[in-house]
């Protein structure tokens, strides 16, 4: 197979159920262990947001419950990010977390991984 072909081969992602997921009410986020990832799913406006449950300053936990809006807050050092983009929004790290793709399936969730 050329080169060229193996190279334009989109990334290939696979997707995690989360079963209820869909039930989660408007400003809620639960700490989850899904596809071997600890992440952070969210409801925010209506909208599902997955991303990864650990503090990108140092490997610490970031708390689903401080959900305010649209962050959630490291209880560490206090580091903010926000749960649709991922983007560090607040405190001693500039680097986001990873973002996870989500789609309601019913009462379910279908969270995209990567590889
Ligand atoms: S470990 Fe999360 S802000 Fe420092």
């Amino acid at each position: 197979m050329p080169f060229a072909l193996l190279r334009s081969r989109p990334a290939s992602r696979r997707k995690a159920t989360l079963p209820g997921g869909a039930l989660l009410a408007e400003g809620e986020a639960r700490r989850v262990y899904l596809g071997g990832r600890l992440m952070i799913v969210a409801k925010v406006n209506g909208q599902f947001h997955a991303i990864s449950a650990l503090c990108t300053h140092w490997p610490e936990m970031i708390d689903p419950e401080s959900l305010s809006g649209c962050e959630v807050r490291c209880p560490v050092h206090w580091a903010t990010f926000d749960v649709r983009t991922g983007k560090a929004t607040g405190g001693p790290t500039r680097k986001a977390v990873p973002v996870f793709p989500v789609t309601v399936n019913g009462d379910d969730l279908l969270i995209e991984l990567p590889d």
